[in-house]
């Protein structure tokens, strides 16, 4: 069976192809952002810490189709002026760093609609929620809940989770939009 991360990839791998454009916006560490350039033809990739965003740039030495970007995902769209294929949001804070700095929901919520409407029709958005502390519980809710609710004419949303794991376990939500 995939892991939660292993099948936030393979969505994105099984319904996108090589030439398409697809944004990280959550950079974190870069492991993500490292899948993506391995596998798309160009990556944009967010994250608000400058410490993400240098540890990612090194993650990523040798390879030139990406660029990372020091701001918020809310404002993808002031950078990606091209059109573009799939999403990933890697949702929490940045492993291994402060705790305090982690993902907010009414930004990503609001990021997420943007993105929904600017997505190429076929193209994929993905989360990864963890619903194991506090915020990321509440994230996760209300979240889920707008998603549950969008228009099936219009999108096909799916979730991925672990129903006997204790501690409320990381799951995915991936959204694709109907061509
Ligand atoms: C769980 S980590 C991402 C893990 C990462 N994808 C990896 O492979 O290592 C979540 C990241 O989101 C970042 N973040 C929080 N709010 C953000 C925002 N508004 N825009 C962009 N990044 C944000 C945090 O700084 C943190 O590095």
């Amino acid at each position: 069976m995939e892991s939660i991360i292993e099948f936030s990839h393979n969505v994105l791998l099984r319904n996108l192809s090589r030439d398409d454009v697809v944004i990280d916006m959550t950079v974190g560490n870069g492991k993500d952002t490292l899948f993506l350039v391995k596998h798309f033809k160009f990556v944009y990739g967010f994250d608000i810490q400058e410490v993400a965003c240098t540890k990612a740039n090194e993650l990523l030495k040798g390879y030139s189709n990406y660029k990372i970007i020091n701001d918020s995902h809310l404002y993808f769209d002031r950078y990606v002026k091209e059109e573009f294929a799939g999403a990933i949001f890697n949702l929490g804070y940045l492993p291994g760093g402060s705790k305090e700095i982690h993902t907010e929901v009414d930004v990503v919520l609001e990021t997420v609609k943007k993105v929904l409407k600017k997505i190429i029709k076929g193209g994929v958005c993905v989360l990864v929620f963890y619903p194991g502390f506090p915020s990321g519980l509440e994230e996760a809710k209300v979240i889920e809940s707008y998603l549950r609710n969008i228009n099936q004419k219009e999108f096909t949303v799916l979730k991925y989770e672990f129903i006997n794991q204790i501690n409320n376990p990381p799951y995915v939500v991936a959204v694709k939009v109907r061509i």
